[in-house]
Protein backbone atom coordinates (compact mmCIF):
# COMPACT_ATOMS: atom_id res chain seq x y z
CA UNK A 1 0.00 0.00 0.00
CA UNK A 2 0.89 3.29 -1.16
CA UNK A 3 2.16 5.52 1.93
CA UNK A 4 0.94 9.19 1.41
CA UNK A 5 -0.55 11.47 3.66
CA UNK A 6 -2.96 13.69 0.99
CA UNK A 7 -4.34 11.67 -1.97
CA UNK A 8 -6.57 13.51 -4.34
CA UNK A 9 -8.95 11.10 -6.02
CA UNK A 10 -10.57 11.71 -9.44
CA UNK A 11 -9.51 15.16 -10.32
CA UNK A 12 -9.07 16.39 -14.19
CA UNK A 13 -5.28 16.70 -14.06
CA UNK A 14 -3.45 19.56 -15.74
CA UNK A 15 0.13 18.57 -15.39
CA UNK A 16 1.60 21.82 -16.90
CA UNK A 17 2.52 20.70 -20.43
CA UNK A 18 -0.17 21.96 -22.31
CA UNK A 19 -1.14 17.78 -23.17
CA UNK A 20 -4.90 17.50 -22.84
CA UNK A 21 -6.02 17.18 -19.45
CA UNK A 22 -6.55 13.51 -17.77
CA UNK A 23 -9.09 12.02 -15.08
CA UNK A 24 -6.32 10.53 -12.20
CA UNK A 25 -5.68 10.35 -8.30
CA UNK A 26 -2.29 12.44 -7.26
CA UNK A 27 -0.87 11.29 -3.99
CA UNK A 28 1.47 13.53 -1.89
CA UNK A 29 3.38 12.86 0.62
CA UNK A 30 5.76 14.57 2.80
CA UNK A 31 5.62 17.74 0.62
CA UNK A 32 6.19 15.47 -2.70
CA UNK A 33 4.13 14.52 -5.66
CA UNK A 34 4.82 10.34 -5.07
CA UNK A 35 2.76 8.78 -7.17
CA UNK A 36 -0.13 9.52 -10.10
CA UNK A 37 -2.76 7.17 -11.03
CA UNK A 38 -5.90 5.47 -11.77
CA UNK A 39 -7.42 4.26 -8.46
CA UNK A 40 -4.63 4.81 -5.62
CA UNK A 41 -5.41 3.74 -2.59
CA UNK A 42 -2.95 4.95 0.96
CA UNK A 43 -4.50 3.94 4.13
CA UNK A 44 -3.73 6.86 6.26
CA UNK A 45 -4.28 9.93 4.12
CA UNK A 46 -6.23 12.63 3.87
CA UNK A 47 -8.76 11.92 1.05
CA UNK A 48 -9.90 14.92 -1.01
CA UNK A 49 -12.71 13.98 -3.65
CA UNK A 50 -11.95 16.05 -6.27
CA UNK A 51 -15.14 15.15 -8.44
CA UNK A 52 -13.89 16.14 -11.86
CA UNK A 53 -12.57 19.21 -11.00
CA UNK A 54 -8.92 20.66 -12.41
CA UNK A 55 -6.12 20.01 -10.03
CA UNK A 56 -3.48 22.00 -11.48
CA UNK A 57 0.51 22.75 -10.56
CA UNK A 58 0.30 25.89 -8.63
CA UNK A 59 0.40 29.07 -10.35
CA UNK A 60 3.71 30.94 -10.93
CA UNK A 61 3.22 34.48 -11.02
CA UNK A 62 6.62 35.82 -12.72
CA UNK A 63 6.02 39.63 -12.21
CA UNK A 64 5.61 40.62 -9.01
CA UNK A 65 6.94 43.87 -6.59
CA UNK A 66 5.96 40.91 -3.37
CA UNK A 67 9.06 41.87 -2.16
CA UNK A 68 8.44 43.10 1.64
CA UNK A 69 4.87 42.34 1.50
CA UNK A 70 5.72 38.87 1.23
CA UNK A 71 7.33 39.37 4.76
CA UNK A 72 5.55 42.06 5.96
CA UNK A 73 2.12 40.22 5.22
CA UNK A 74 2.87 36.65 4.79
CA UNK A 75 -0.54 35.20 4.41
CA UNK A 76 -0.37 36.92 0.92
CA UNK A 77 -3.90 36.54 0.50
CA UNK A 78 -4.06 38.63 -2.83
CA UNK A 79 -2.14 36.08 -4.33
CA UNK A 80 -3.00 32.57 -2.69
CA UNK A 81 -6.57 33.43 -3.30
CA UNK A 82 -5.83 33.17 -6.78
CA UNK A 83 -4.00 30.04 -7.23
CA UNK A 84 -0.75 31.46 -6.77
CA UNK A 85 1.84 29.00 -5.13
CA UNK A 86 5.26 31.00 -6.34
CA UNK A 87 5.68 34.73 -6.34
CA UNK A 88 9.14 36.12 -8.10
CA UNK A 89 10.21 39.41 -6.85
CA UNK A 90 12.84 42.28 -7.97
CA UNK A 91 11.14 42.94 -11.20
CA UNK A 92 11.65 46.21 -12.93
CA UNK A 93 14.94 47.00 -11.05
CA UNK A 94 13.53 47.25 -7.94
CA UNK A 95 14.18 44.67 -5.70
CA UNK A 96 14.19 44.69 -1.83
CA UNK A 97 17.52 42.84 -1.47
CA UNK A 98 19.94 44.07 -1.32
CA UNK A 99 19.10 47.53 -0.52
CA UNK A 100 21.19 50.08 1.68
CA UNK A 101 19.03 53.51 1.76
CA UNK A 102 20.00 56.59 3.10
CA UNK A 103 16.71 58.13 2.76
CA UNK A 104 13.47 57.52 1.07
CA UNK A 105 13.40 55.36 -1.32
CA UNK A 106 13.73 56.78 -4.57
CA UNK A 107 10.99 56.13 -7.58
CA UNK A 108 9.68 54.15 -8.19
CA UNK A 109 11.62 51.69 -5.12
CA UNK A 110 8.18 53.33 -2.97
CA UNK A 111 6.03 50.72 -4.91
CA UNK A 112 8.11 48.21 -2.71
CA UNK A 113 6.76 49.65 0.27
CA UNK A 114 8.10 52.63 3.04
CA UNK A 115 11.17 52.86 4.07
CA UNK A 116 11.03 50.62 7.08
CA UNK A 117 10.58 47.46 5.01
CA UNK A 118 14.14 47.70 3.75
CA UNK A 119 16.03 45.86 6.14
CA UNK A 120 18.03 43.90 3.85
CA UNK A 121 21.31 45.41 3.33
CA UNK A 122 22.62 42.05 1.41
CA UNK A 123 20.48 38.84 -0.17
CA UNK A 124 21.46 36.85 2.42
CA UNK A 125 19.33 39.05 4.85
CA UNK A 126 16.20 38.91 2.49
CA UNK A 127 16.78 34.67 2.52
CA UNK A 128 17.10 34.69 6.45
CA UNK A 129 13.74 36.79 6.83
CA UNK A 130 12.33 34.95 3.99
CA UNK A 131 12.51 31.83 6.37
CA UNK A 132 11.57 33.48 9.65
CA UNK A 133 8.39 34.95 7.70
CA UNK A 134 7.31 31.70 6.54
CA UNK A 135 5.19 33.34 3.69
CA UNK A 136 2.49 31.01 2.22
CA UNK A 137 3.79 31.19 -1.22
CA UNK A 138 7.34 29.96 -2.29
CA UNK A 139 9.69 33.04 -3.53
CA UNK A 140 12.19 33.32 -6.06
CA UNK A 141 13.97 36.61 -6.31
CA UNK A 142 15.73 38.59 -9.10
CA UNK A 143 18.22 41.53 -8.37
CA UNK A 144 16.97 45.07 -8.95
CA UNK A 145 19.42 46.73 -11.42
CA UNK A 146 17.93 50.11 -9.86
CA UNK A 147 18.76 48.44 -6.20
CA UNK A 148 22.37 48.07 -7.59
CA UNK A 149 22.48 51.72 -8.25
CA UNK A 150 20.70 52.75 -4.92
CA UNK A 151 23.71 51.47 -3.08
CA UNK A 152 26.49 52.41 -5.37
CA UNK A 153 26.10 55.72 -6.88
CA UNK A 154 25.78 59.45 -5.29
CA UNK A 155 23.02 59.91 -7.43
CA UNK A 156 20.93 58.33 -10.26
CA UNK A 157 20.35 60.82 -13.04
CA UNK A 158 23.82 59.50 -14.73
CA UNK A 159 25.46 56.76 -15.94
CA UNK A 160 27.91 54.10 -13.63
CA UNK A 161 31.59 54.90 -13.88
CA UNK A 162 33.71 52.15 -14.06
CA UNK A 163 34.04 51.18 -9.91
CA UNK A 164 30.40 52.07 -9.46
CA UNK A 165 29.94 49.24 -11.81
CA UNK A 166 32.62 47.00 -10.96
CA UNK A 167 31.06 47.13 -7.15
CA UNK A 168 27.55 46.73 -8.41
CA UNK A 169 28.89 43.59 -10.43
CA UNK A 170 30.72 42.17 -7.18
CA UNK A 171 26.88 42.59 -5.09
CA UNK A 172 25.42 41.11 -8.08
CA UNK A 173 27.61 38.19 -7.96
CA UNK A 174 27.17 37.54 -4.47
CA UNK A 175 23.51 37.04 -4.44
CA UNK A 176 23.91 35.27 -7.42
CA UNK A 177 26.02 32.60 -5.52
CA UNK A 178 23.12 33.03 -3.00
CA UNK A 179 20.45 31.73 -5.25
CA UNK A 180 18.86 34.85 -6.76
CA UNK A 181 17.78 33.90 -10.27
CA UNK A 182 19.22 37.05 -12.37
CA UNK A 183 19.32 40.63 -13.34
CA UNK A 184 16.30 42.94 -13.69
CA UNK A 185 16.27 46.49 -15.23
CA UNK A 186 13.86 48.92 -15.37
CA UNK A 187 15.32 51.77 -17.63
CA UNK A 188 12.07 53.60 -18.60
CA UNK A 189 12.07 54.99 -14.93
CA UNK A 190 14.13 58.07 -14.06
CA UNK A 191 16.24 56.24 -11.22
CA UNK A 192 18.00 54.08 -14.34
CA UNK A 193 17.26 55.78 -17.34
CA UNK A 194 20.37 57.60 -17.70
CA UNK A 195 22.69 54.22 -17.55
CA UNK A 196 23.93 53.73 -21.07
CA UNK A 197 23.64 50.07 -22.49
CA UNK A 198 27.21 49.99 -21.36
CA UNK A 199 26.32 49.89 -18.19
CA UNK A 200 23.32 47.44 -17.84
CA UNK A 201 25.79 45.25 -20.32
CA UNK A 202 28.58 45.13 -17.84
CA UNK A 203 26.19 43.56 -14.92
CA UNK A 204 24.78 41.21 -17.55
CA UNK A 205 28.22 40.05 -18.11
CA UNK A 206 27.97 39.20 -14.54
CA UNK A 207 25.28 36.03 -15.28
CA UNK A 208 27.80 34.36 -18.08
CA UNK A 209 27.69 30.70 -16.70
CA UNK A 210 25.70 31.26 -14.27
CA UNK A 211 22.62 29.85 -16.07
CA UNK A 212 20.52 32.70 -15.12
CA UNK A 213 18.42 35.46 -16.83
CA UNK A 214 17.80 38.81 -17.61
CA UNK A 215 14.47 40.45 -17.28
CA UNK A 216 13.17 44.16 -18.23
CA UNK A 217 10.85 46.59 -17.83
CA UNK A 218 11.94 48.25 -21.18
CA UNK A 219 13.46 52.06 -21.36
CA UNK A 220 10.27 52.38 -23.65
CA UNK A 221 7.04 50.77 -24.09
CA UNK A 222 5.72 53.94 -26.83
CA UNK A 223 7.04 54.96 -30.13
CA UNK A 224 10.74 53.85 -29.77
CA UNK A 225 9.46 50.47 -28.28
CA UNK A 226 11.22 48.15 -31.14
CA UNK A 227 14.52 50.35 -30.45
CA UNK A 228 14.10 48.82 -26.62
CA UNK A 229 13.73 45.71 -27.39
CA UNK A 230 16.25 45.72 -29.49
CA UNK A 231 18.26 46.83 -26.44
CA UNK A 232 17.20 44.08 -24.27
CA UNK A 233 18.40 41.68 -26.64
CA UNK A 234 21.36 43.11 -27.18
CA UNK A 235 21.94 43.01 -23.58
CA UNK A 236 20.87 39.62 -23.13
CA UNK A 237 23.19 38.18 -25.86
CA UNK A 238 26.10 40.10 -23.91
CA UNK A 239 25.40 38.11 -20.83
CA UNK A 240 24.65 34.67 -22.50
CA UNK A 241 21.42 34.80 -21.22
CA UNK A 242 17.78 34.16 -21.88
CA UNK A 243 16.07 37.73 -21.70
CA UNK A 244 12.21 38.31 -20.38
CA UNK A 245 10.29 41.60 -21.41
CA UNK A 246 8.26 42.33 -18.35
CA UNK A 247 4.48 43.30 -19.27
CA UNK A 248 5.00 43.53 -23.04
CA UNK A 249 2.61 46.37 -24.35
CA UNK A 250 2.62 48.83 -26.74
CA UNK A 251 1.84 51.66 -24.74
CA UNK A 252 -0.04 55.21 -25.61
CA UNK A 253 -3.25 55.98 -27.80
CA UNK A 254 -0.28 57.00 -30.46
CA UNK A 255 1.06 53.16 -30.35
CA UNK A 256 -2.24 51.38 -30.56
CA UNK A 257 -2.52 48.70 -33.11
CA UNK A 258 0.98 48.10 -33.52
CA UNK A 259 1.37 44.67 -31.10
CA UNK A 260 1.77 42.40 -34.09
CA UNK A 261 4.69 44.33 -35.41
CA UNK A 262 6.07 44.01 -31.99
CA UNK A 263 5.47 40.56 -32.11
CA UNK A 264 6.95 40.09 -35.46
CA UNK A 265 10.39 41.58 -33.76
CA UNK A 266 9.98 39.36 -30.75
CA UNK A 267 9.71 36.24 -33.29
CA UNK A 268 12.91 36.98 -35.42
CA UNK A 269 14.84 37.10 -32.64
CA UNK A 270 13.35 34.02 -30.55
CA UNK A 271 14.91 32.13 -33.88
CA UNK A 272 18.50 32.92 -32.78
CA UNK A 273 18.04 33.49 -28.40
CA UNK A 274 15.66 32.50 -25.85
CA UNK A 275 13.52 35.12 -25.14
CA UNK A 276 10.24 35.42 -23.47
CA UNK A 277 7.69 38.01 -22.21
CA UNK A 278 5.14 38.39 -19.29
CA UNK A 279 1.79 40.37 -19.92
CA UNK A 280 -0.92 40.90 -17.39
CA UNK A 281 -4.96 40.62 -18.57
CA UNK A 282 -5.93 44.19 -18.15
CA UNK A 283 -6.11 47.33 -20.62
CA UNK A 284 -4.56 49.46 -18.25
CA UNK A 285 -0.94 49.85 -16.72
CA UNK A 286 -0.28 51.10 -12.97
CA UNK A 287 3.18 52.76 -11.36
CA UNK A 288 3.87 55.50 -9.82
CA UNK A 289 2.43 58.80 -11.25
CA UNK A 290 4.68 59.94 -14.39
CA UNK A 291 4.14 63.23 -15.47
CA UNK A 292 5.24 62.43 -19.15
CA UNK A 293 2.33 59.63 -19.22
CA UNK A 294 -0.51 62.29 -18.16
CA UNK A 295 -2.65 62.21 -21.34
CA UNK A 296 -6.54 64.14 -21.39
CA UNK A 297 -7.10 61.18 -23.66
CA UNK A 298 -5.98 58.63 -21.42
CA UNK A 299 -8.49 57.71 -18.16
CA UNK A 300 -6.13 57.82 -15.10
CA UNK A 301 -6.80 56.65 -11.68
CA UNK A 302 -5.21 57.43 -8.61
CA UNK A 303 -4.19 54.69 -6.90
CA UNK A 304 -2.72 56.51 -3.46
CA UNK A 305 -1.44 59.58 -2.88
CA UNK A 306 1.25 60.62 0.42
CA UNK A 307 -0.28 64.21 0.32
CA UNK A 308 -3.98 63.62 -0.54
CA UNK A 309 -4.90 60.04 0.91
CA UNK A 310 -8.30 60.46 0.26
CA UNK A 311 -7.62 61.41 -4.16
CA UNK A 312 -7.02 57.36 -4.35
CA UNK A 313 -9.95 55.69 -6.47
CA UNK A 314 -10.94 59.08 -7.88
CA UNK A 315 -9.70 59.51 -11.52
CA UNK A 316 -7.36 62.75 -12.18
CA UNK A 317 -9.75 64.43 -14.43
CA UNK A 318 -12.16 64.75 -11.22
CA UNK A 319 -9.51 66.33 -9.01
CA UNK A 320 -7.57 68.10 -11.40
CA UNK A 321 -11.68 70.00 -12.24
CA UNK A 322 -12.67 69.98 -7.99
CA UNK A 323 -8.80 72.18 -8.33
CA UNK A 324 -8.96 74.02 -11.27
CA UNK A 325 -6.01 72.72 -12.35
CA UNK A 326 -5.08 71.38 -15.48
CA UNK A 327 -4.22 67.60 -15.34
CA UNK A 328 -0.59 67.83 -15.45
CA UNK A 329 -0.85 70.40 -12.99
CA UNK A 330 -3.10 68.23 -10.43
CA UNK A 331 -0.82 65.41 -11.20
CA UNK A 332 2.71 67.75 -9.90
CA UNK A 333 0.22 68.58 -6.73
CA UNK A 334 -0.79 65.04 -5.51
CA UNK A 335 3.10 63.75 -6.00
CA UNK A 336 4.45 61.62 -4.37
CA UNK A 337 1.55 59.56 -5.69
CA UNK A 338 0.68 55.81 -7.96
CA UNK A 339 -1.98 55.67 -10.92
CA UNK A 340 -3.96 53.07 -13.15
CA UNK A 341 -3.48 54.33 -16.73
CA UNK A 342 -6.27 52.88 -19.20
CA UNK A 343 -3.72 53.63 -21.93
CA UNK A 344 -2.92 49.99 -23.49
CA UNK A 345 -5.77 48.85 -26.31
CA UNK A 346 -7.50 45.45 -25.39
CA UNK A 347 -7.13 43.95 -28.61
CA UNK A 348 -3.16 44.54 -28.39
CA UNK A 349 -3.34 43.04 -25.00
CA UNK A 350 -5.10 40.02 -26.37
CA UNK A 351 -2.68 39.12 -28.79
CA UNK A 352 0.27 39.34 -26.40
CA UNK A 353 -1.55 37.62 -24.31
CA UNK A 354 -2.21 34.69 -26.57
CA UNK A 355 1.17 34.54 -27.98
CA UNK A 356 3.06 31.08 -27.48
CA UNK A 357 6.27 32.97 -25.34
CA UNK A 358 3.88 34.97 -23.10
CA UNK A 359 3.73 34.15 -19.64
CA UNK A 360 1.19 35.56 -16.95
CA UNK A 361 2.89 38.04 -14.60
CA UNK A 362 0.68 40.02 -12.34
CA UNK A 363 2.40 43.54 -12.06
CA UNK A 364 0.11 43.96 -8.74
CA UNK A 365 1.11 46.69 -6.22
CA UNK A 366 0.76 45.27 -2.89
CA UNK A 367 0.85 48.41 -1.42
CA UNK A 368 -1.65 50.76 -3.22
CA UNK A 369 -4.93 51.79 -1.60
CA UNK A 370 -6.76 51.69 -4.45
CA UNK A 371 -5.16 49.05 -6.11
CA UNK A 372 -4.63 47.57 -9.99
CA UNK A 373 -7.32 44.59 -9.69
CA UNK A 374 -4.83 42.64 -11.26
CA UNK A 375 -3.33 42.39 -7.43
CA UNK A 376 -6.45 40.27 -6.62
CA UNK A 377 -7.45 38.71 -10.22
CA UNK A 378 -5.05 38.40 -12.88
CA UNK A 379 -4.66 34.75 -12.65
CA UNK A 380 -8.33 33.67 -12.63
CA UNK A 381 -9.03 36.20 -15.39
CA UNK A 382 -6.91 34.49 -17.58
CA UNK A 383 -8.74 31.02 -16.96
CA UNK A 384 -12.11 32.70 -16.62
CA UNK A 385 -12.32 35.82 -19.20
CA UNK A 386 -9.54 34.69 -21.84
CA UNK A 387 -9.53 31.17 -21.52
CA UNK A 388 -12.81 29.59 -20.90
CA UNK A 389 -15.10 32.87 -22.04
CA UNK A 390 -13.21 34.52 -24.96
CA UNK A 391 -11.85 31.22 -26.04
CA UNK A 392 -8.24 33.10 -26.50
CA UNK A 393 -6.32 29.73 -25.84
CA UNK A 394 -6.80 26.13 -24.74
CA UNK A 395 -7.46 25.70 -21.06
CA UNK A 396 -4.28 23.47 -21.60
CA UNK A 397 -2.04 26.17 -22.71
CA UNK A 398 -3.60 28.42 -20.32
CA UNK A 399 -2.44 26.56 -17.25
CA UNK A 400 1.31 25.80 -19.28
CA UNK A 401 1.90 29.80 -19.31
CA UNK A 402 1.28 29.83 -15.78
CA UNK A 403 3.36 26.58 -14.65
CA UNK A 404 5.72 24.90 -16.76
CA UNK A 405 7.07 27.14 -19.09
CA UNK A 406 8.07 29.93 -15.90
CA UNK A 407 9.71 27.06 -14.06
CA UNK A 408 11.66 26.23 -16.47
CA UNK A 409 12.62 29.41 -18.05
CA UNK A 410 13.31 30.98 -14.44
CA UNK A 411 15.06 27.87 -13.48
CA UNK A 412 12.86 26.78 -10.12
CA UNK A 413 13.53 22.93 -9.52
CA UNK A 414 10.99 20.48 -9.78
CA UNK A 415 8.25 23.04 -9.85
CA UNK A 416 5.42 23.61 -12.05
CA UNK A 417 4.38 20.48 -13.36
CA UNK A 418 2.53 17.33 -12.03
CA UNK A 419 4.81 15.10 -11.90
CA UNK A 420 6.01 12.53 -9.40
CA UNK A 421 9.25 13.65 -7.53
CA UNK A 422 7.96 17.31 -8.06
CA UNK A 423 6.87 19.43 -5.07
CA UNK A 424 3.38 19.32 -4.17
CA UNK A 425 2.20 22.89 -5.42
CA UNK A 426 -1.68 22.05 -6.68
CA UNK A 427 -4.39 24.41 -6.88
CA UNK A 428 -7.61 22.88 -7.58
CA UNK A 429 -10.65 24.79 -9.12
CA UNK A 430 -13.58 24.55 -10.85
CA UNK A 431 -13.20 25.61 -14.77
CA UNK A 432 -17.12 26.43 -15.29
CA UNK A 433 -17.23 29.00 -12.14
CA UNK A 434 -13.10 30.53 -11.84
CA UNK A 435 -13.59 34.16 -12.26
CA UNK A 436 -11.73 37.21 -11.24
CA UNK A 437 -13.98 39.42 -8.82
CA UNK A 438 -11.69 42.51 -8.56
CA UNK A 439 -12.83 45.63 -10.91
CA UNK A 440 -11.48 48.92 -10.90
CA UNK A 441 -13.82 50.20 -8.96
CA UNK A 442 -13.41 47.47 -6.17
CA UNK A 443 -10.00 46.01 -6.45
CA UNK A 444 -9.73 44.37 -3.38
CA UNK A 445 -12.13 40.77 -3.61
CA UNK A 446 -10.93 36.91 -3.59
CA UNK A 447 -11.61 35.67 -6.94
CA UNK A 448 -14.17 33.06 -7.52
CA UNK A 449 -13.95 29.03 -8.24
CA UNK A 450 -10.51 28.82 -6.72
CA UNK A 451 -11.69 25.19 -4.07
CA UNK A 452 -8.04 24.13 -2.63
CA UNK A 453 -4.17 24.96 -2.97
CA UNK A 454 -1.58 23.46 -1.56
CA UNK A 455 1.97 24.75 -0.76
CA UNK A 456 4.55 22.22 -0.80
CA UNK A 457 1.99 20.05 0.23
CA UNK A 458 0.42 21.75 2.74
CA UNK A 459 -3.53 22.99 2.67
CA UNK A 460 -3.05 26.55 2.81
CA UNK A 461 -6.15 27.54 1.54
CA UNK A 462 -9.61 26.84 0.44
CA UNK A 463 -12.86 28.60 -0.83
CA UNK A 464 -13.24 28.83 2.68
CA UNK A 465 -10.39 31.09 2.96
CA UNK A 466 -6.71 30.60 4.93
CA UNK A 467 -6.60 27.63 6.36
CA UNK A 468 -4.03 29.27 9.32
CA UNK A 469 -0.64 26.51 7.79
CA UNK A 470 1.65 28.81 6.05
CA UNK A 471 4.74 26.18 4.03
CA UNK A 472 5.89 28.61 1.17
CA UNK A 473 10.13 28.62 0.84
CA UNK A 474 12.76 30.52 -0.67
CA UNK A 475 13.69 28.80 -4.21
CA UNK A 476 17.07 29.43 -5.42
CA UNK A 477 17.59 29.23 -8.86
CA UNK A 478 18.42 25.78 -10.37
CA UNK A 479 19.38 26.47 -14.10
CA UNK A 480 17.07 27.54 -16.62
CA UNK A 481 15.70 25.45 -18.90
CA UNK A 482 14.54 27.52 -22.43
CA UNK A 483 11.16 25.96 -23.69
CA UNK A 484 10.50 28.47 -26.80
ZN1 LIG B 1 7.62 47.40 -14.75
CU1 LIG C 1 6.57 45.75 -12.54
Amino acid sequence: MLNCDTLIRNATVLDGSGNDAQLLDVAVHNGRIVEIGASLHCSTADIIEADGLCLAPGFIDVHTHDDTSVIETPAMLPKISQGVTTVIVGNCGISASPVRLKADPPDPMNLLGKREYFRYPTFDHYVSALAAARPSVNVAALIGHTSLRNNHMDRLDRTANEEEVQRMRAELAAALASGALGLSSGLAYASANAAGTDEVMALASTLIGARSIYVTHMRTETDAILYAMDESFRIGRYGESPVVISHLKCAGIANWGRSSEVLDALERARASQHIGCDCYPYAAGSSTLDLGQVDPRVRIEITWSTPFPTAAGRTLTDIATDWNLTQLDAARRLQPAGAIYHSIDEDDMRRILAHPATMIGSDGLPWDQHPHPRLWGAFPRVLGRYCRDQKLFSLPQAIHKMTTMPARRFGLAQRGAIAEDYWADLVLFNPHTIEDSATFADPIRPARGIEKIWVNGTLSYTSQGLTGDRAGRFLPRAKTEWLQ
